[in-house]
């Protein structure tokens, strides 16, 4: 039980990765909180983990809305004590054309996926420097060293989180409070099933570049976070982990 007496916090806990992360976390002994802005299926993940005698418990937060968040963190720590370990894992594509996108679209979109890594290290950092304990996951992608077409500007957003990984992992050290990042590849997520399924030959050219010959699974991605909030890792802080079936070692 890689994760007993720890207090895991994750965000889009309710489906694909989050899901995952949280389901693993559960299985390791972790007291686990989420939020995602889907009730109904956060609701059912929990009630099935509860059901089978996990602690697992959902709020309706949106991570984009620091009021929302805060409210959900702090219920979370009444229910199970301090957090020990965050993941930062909700995010959203973005396919937007640099001419067209707007100033809201913009500051949406970095709301979503850059601005909450430093908004749950506000909220869980106090407690963990005081308990001098900590490690925080921020999800981040292949995406955040490598882009591709069409995904403006998905991968300023992933480079910026690979950034504020190293920044509070620089930081908080002298707190005993790790840092770290996990880049998935191809991961077959919802996100990434819309994403392929938008133009004819998307989904077997993809395939077709994978070293390992397939697309990952969530439950791949969610050993490797559960491996970094664990005591398994405690001289691992500042990194990024690729789990991406080898895709980032490829060249054209
Ligand atoms: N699937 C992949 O191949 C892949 C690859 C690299 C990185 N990632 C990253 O992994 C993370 C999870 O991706 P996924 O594929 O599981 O996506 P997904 O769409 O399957 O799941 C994302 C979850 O986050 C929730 N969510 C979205 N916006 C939210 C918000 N504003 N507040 C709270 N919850 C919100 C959704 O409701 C959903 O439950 C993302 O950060 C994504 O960028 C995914």
């Amino acid at each position: 039980m890689k994760l007993a007496n720890k207090h895991i916090f994750v965000t889009g806990g309710a489906k694909g990765i989050g899901e995952a992360i949280v389901r693993d976390a559960a299985n390791e002994g972790g007291s686990v909180s989420f939020v995602d802005i889907d009730v109904l299926a956060g609701e059912k993940l929990m009630n099935e983990l509860v059901e089978s005698g996990k602690k697992v418990v959902f709020f309706k937060a949106d991570v984009a809305n620091f009021e929302e968040l805060k409210s959900a963190f702090t219920q979370a720590v009444s229910k199970f004590s301090d957090v020990t370990g965050v993941v930062n894992n909700a995010g959203v594509n973005s396919h937007a054309d640099p001419v067209s996108m707007t100033d809201k679209e913009w500051d949406d979109f970095f709301a979503i996926d850059m601005k909450p890594v430093w908004l749950t290290a506000k909220l869980a950092l106090p407690a963990m420097r005081k308990a001098k304990h900590g490690s925080i996951v921020n999800i981040c992608s292949i995406h955040g060293r490598l882009t591709y077409p069409g995904f403006f500007p998905y991968g300023a957003a992933k480079s910026a989180v690979l950034g504020l990984t190293r920044n509070l992992a620089l930081d908080e050290g002298k707190h005993e409070i790790r840092v770290n990042a996990v880049s998935p590849g191809y991961i077959l997520t919802d996100l990434t099933k819309t994403w392929l399924s938008g133009e004819i030959g998307r989904l077997e050219r993809a395939n077709s570049i994978q070293p390992l010959g397939r697309m990952g699974e969530p439950h791949e991605v969610a050993k490797v976070v559960t491996f970094l909030l664990s005591d398994k890792s405690t001289y691992v802080s500042g990194s990024d982990w690729a789990v991406d079936g080898g895709l980032g070692a490829r060249s054209a």
